[in-house]
């Protein structure tokens, strides 16, 4: 595609007969993410920790587009107990795997312990979806051209991989936990590659940034910031749809290579036509990445033949 051309969702090549699993499909851009899947043809499961939510949101993809094919998946990402139920309840469900969108996330949350005693933000937004990708590994590798997608952030930037507190037990704040996590999300993609190109699989592992969109991600804000939000939101926020399109991009152009990152192309990321974007520095140190790959193995108690 020329660089003149915005790739758009009208880009997409027909997804029927391929099964898309898209964690935090109740809301925002995994509900984008989901329904422009769906409207391709994907059989769309919609892995969400609420049911009900769940249940509402294929409802609105189905409203829209009355032949989708949808299942809701419960799925707790908080918990290694609800990703190994719902990796085994997918494996009763599917022969196997198109694409896996690790797509669910928290942010700025209040400093929180999970039922397995891991930090929330760390848990939800790397452990779960290292935990998931990785229980799901044998149904992805079913498929001819699978691909698994991960949502990082423009703030992985910010990040560091803390090897010696990962859970801040030591010292919290809401900002470093965040940057963390999105961080380990785009070492996470990076190390998958290359562990599978390393052991010749087919799988391909991509990274993906919205930008900034209009999401509810903003729930657990401090309360200032939350009341500051609908005064300065519109100046520098895409839509969620917008924002949406670099993980669809990177889930379904033919021409996406294995360890690329797509994001906005606006000079600051912020917004713009998605296309390839650079990882930071940090993500790009090789060691580490292995070893927050081992200590995830760890402390998920999932091990990759890989
Ligand atoms: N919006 C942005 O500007 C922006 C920027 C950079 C990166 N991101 C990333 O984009 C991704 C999607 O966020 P969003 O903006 O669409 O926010 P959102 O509207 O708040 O959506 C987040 C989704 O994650 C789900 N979720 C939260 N905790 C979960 C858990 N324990 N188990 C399973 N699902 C869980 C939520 O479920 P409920 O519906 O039940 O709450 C919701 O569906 C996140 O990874 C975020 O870090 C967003």
């Amino acid at each position: 595609m020329g660089t003149e051309q915005k790739w758009t969702a009208a880009d997409v090549p027909a997804q029927h007969g391929r099964t898309a699993v898209v964690t935090g499909a109740s809301s925002g851009l995994g509900l984008e993410t989901a329904a422009a899947l769906a409207r391709s043809g994907a059989h769309v499961v919609l892995a969400v920790r609420d049911p009900d939510r769940g249940a509402a949101a294929a409802a609105r993809i189905t409203a829209e587009v009355p032949t989708a094919e949808l299942t809701v998946q419960p799925l707790d990402l908080s918990s290694l107990a609800s990703v190994r139920d719902a990796a085994k309840e997918l494996h009763d469900r599917c022969d196997r795997v198109d694409l896996l969108i690790n797509n669910a996330g928290v942010m700025w949350t209040d400093e929180i312990r999970t039922v397995d005693g891991h930090e929330l933000q760390f848990a939800t937004n790397h452990l779960g979806h290292f935990a998931l990708t990785g229980r799901l590994l044998d149904l992805l590798q079913e498929a001819p051209e699978a691909r698994v997608v991960t949502v990082s952030s423009y703030l992985h930037r910010l990040g560091r991989i803390d090897l010696d507190d990962l859970d801040a037990e030591r010292r919290y704040s809401r900002y470093r936990a965040y940057a963390q996590s999105k961080l380990a999300n785009l070492m996470f993609a990076l190390e998958l590659q290359r562990r599978l190109q390393e052991s010749g699989s087919s799988v391909r592992s991509v990274a993906a940034h919205p930008g900034l969109a209009g999401t509810g991600l903003g729930r657990d804000f401090p309360a200032a910031l939350r009341l500051a939000g609908p005064v300065f939101a519109p100046l520098f926020l895409q839509s969620a749809y917008d924002g949406m399109l670099p993980t669809l991009r990177a889930a379904t152009d033919p021409g996406v290579r294995g360890g690329e990152f797509y994001g906005p192309q606006g000079r600051t990321e912020t917004r713009g036509a998605p296309g390839l974007v650079r990882a930071g520095r940090a993500a790009r140190d090789a060691g580490t990445r292995r070893r927050l790959w081992e200590a995830s193995e760890q402390l998920t108690d999932v091990l990759y033949p890989l």
